[in-house]
């Protein structure tokens, strides 16, 4: 049974209880700490038409991504064949990127978090289409995956246009916070990836602030050029596309994993 929440309204519960079936396999090592399940915002959206529906139902308990009830998640584990890496996307709104980029790397993993099911069907019609293997999802909230995800294990991570939560009391909402930062440094292989982008300039300046504050990770921009230029090998996806429509120049922040010392090592 497909679980949502009601539009708008916060769901906090616990982590235990992943709606969905599907691949996963705990990793030895050691535990991932607790977490508890934070969304914010709409689930369900406009009534699906069948054919999606029938996708949630049917394709999705083979794709959706079970988070280990302790331990960690070996990402690698995940697909039906051996990959050379896996990236990660998170919060794919309807998955244009993401399919995109699978489609241009059958020769990599992706990991796609969204909790917005129509989101989510519409990527499964494009996985459906195009018989992608190489995409796994979860619908959830993406910190539940971070904090299983094991160190170093994430070749790339891309957050587009994240929601911005513009005012005060709801910053603690947002998903590219001091915290999430230093998980998201964790989980990259050295010299892995972190793409962000946003058209809100207020969360610019606090996403900025948090991932330099990150020891783990160095920001490559050397120019504002470097900041203000579209990445090219992608699609523009939908929330770009509107803030662009709407005169808002968004901002690109590309930061690299510096290789870190492994702890026990002398
Ligand atoms: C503004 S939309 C951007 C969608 C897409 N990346 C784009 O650029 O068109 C932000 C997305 O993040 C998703 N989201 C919100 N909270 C999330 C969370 N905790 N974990 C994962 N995704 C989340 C929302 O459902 C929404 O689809």
């Amino acid at each position: 049974m497909i679980s949502s929440t009601p539009c708008g309204v916060p769901s906090t519960e616990s982590a235990a209880a992943g709606p969905f079936e599907g691949p996963g396999a705990a990793a030895p090592g050691p535990a991932a700490p607790r977490a508890q399940r934070l969304l914010y915002g709409r689930r369900t959206g406009p009534r699906l038409r069948p054919a999606r529906k029938r996708l949630l139902e049917e394709l999705l308990p083979r794709l959706a991504i079970t988070l280990p009830a302790d331990g960690r998640l070996e990402p690698r584990t995940l697909f039906p064949r051996p990959v050379e890496g896996v990236r990660l996307e998170i919060g794919f709104g309807g998955g244009e990127h993401l399919e995109a980029q699978a489609r241009a790397h059958p020769e990599l993993g992706f990991i796609g978090v969204e909790p917005f099911l129509a989101g989510v069907a519409r990527l499964l019609a494009g996985i459906a289409e195009h018989g992608l293997d190489n995409i796994r999802i979860l619908v959830d909230d993406a910190r539940l995956l971070l904090r299983a995800l094991p160190d170093r294990s994430i070749r790339r991570i891309d957050i587009l246009f994240p929601d911005p939560w513009p005012k005060a009391r709801h910053h603690k909402r947002r998903i590219v916070n001091p915290a999430t930062a230093a998980e998201l440094a964790r989980i990259l292989e050295p010299g892995g990836e972190l793409r962000v982008a946003t058209d809100d300039p207020g969360y610019g300046r606090a996403m900025l602030a948090a991932l330099l504050a990150e020891p783990g990770l160095a920001w490559t921009a050397e120019r504002a050029a470097d900041w203000r230029t579209p990445w090219p090998d992608r699609p523009v996806t939908r929330y770009e596309a509107k803030a662009r429509a709407a005169g808002r120049a968004p901002l690109y922040l590309r930061f690299l994993a510096r290789p870190q010392p492994r702890s026990g090592l002398a």
